[in-house]
């Protein structure tokens, strides 16, 4: 079977000043071990470049961005380019966030042609899906995360898919203190596995790492990352707090050598 990436992502969302960054980003680097754990940190634009110099000649430690625009450069006031990330040193970029969906109106075409921007500059996106509550209540969840996939990935060839990172996030999870328990997200993560075996082929199907996001923590970390299908973490909150953060690094680690 086709090993998988390890990855713990920390989603800084727009949290965290140019020193209050700075500090945290050095307190990870100071106490990341070398593993096989890859840990990406996303934080606010304007912490890329410094945090890049900062992390620079670490094997497992990577830069994302949290959002780019799908249009290579021009008049877009406030964007940001995935060539501009690259730039600064980004390898990962996180796209179709719920916040960036409910908020800023991202639609499941919108976030095709962003996968397509970010895979032509040779980035990986770490693209996200996942039900509201609602949904989650009528028990139709796994017909609206298709949806999800479906419009904005399946239009790739399996050469591009296979570059891709999927992190469900469930919305009722995210930032509420409620996770969702380890089977309900091996369930979703294996049915995610399935449609894209149907679509695609089944060798593919198991190669895509595919994370879980919606308050991770150290105390259930270990627990979701044991799941045959879950291959690490989109960390919001616990990432803002370094010995948290390596708390659930570590538990990546430990669900790697169990
Ligand atoms: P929390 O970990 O704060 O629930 O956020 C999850 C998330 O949205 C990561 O992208």
């Amino acid at each position: 079977m086709t090993k998988r990436a390890r990855i713990v992502a920390g989603n800084w969302k727009m949290n965290m000043t140019y020193p209050q960054g700075r500090d945290l980003t050095l307190q990870i680097v100071n106490s990341l071990q070398p593993s096989e754990t890859v840990v990406v940190l996303c934080p606010p634009f304007i912490h890329l470049q410094n945090t890049y110099t900062a992390i620079t000649g670490i094997s497992n430690l990577h830069l994302g961005g949290q959002n780019c625009h799908e249009a290579e450069k021009g008049a877009f006031t406030g964007e940001v380019s995935v060539d501009m990330l690259a730039s600064c040193g980004c390898k990962f970029v996180i796209l179709g966030h719920s916040e960036r969906r409910e908020y800023f109106g991202e639609s499941d075409t919108l976030l095709a042609q962003k996968i397509d921007r970010v895979l032509e500059a040779n980035l990986t996106p770490i693209f996200c899906c996942g039900e509201p509550l609602a949904i989650r209540e009528e028990n139709t969840q796994d017909a609206y995360v298709a949806e999800q996939i479906k419009n904005s990935l399946f239009h790739l060839s399996a050469d591009q898919l296979k570059k891709i990172v999927i992190a469900y996030e469930p919305i009722w999870a995210i930032g509420t203190g409620k996770t969702a328990s380890p089977e309900q997200a091996q369930e979703m993560h294996h049915y995610l596995r399935s449609l894209i075996a149907k679509q695609y082929s089944d060798e593919l199907a198991q190669s895509i790492p595919i994370l879980y996001g919606g308050s991770v923590k150290p105390a259930n970390a270990l627990e979701l990352f044991s799941q045959p299908d879950v291959d690490g973490g989109l960390v919001g909150g616990a990432s803002l707090k370094a010995e948290d953060f390596m708390s659930i690094i570590n538990s990546s680690n430990k669900a790697l050598d169990a």
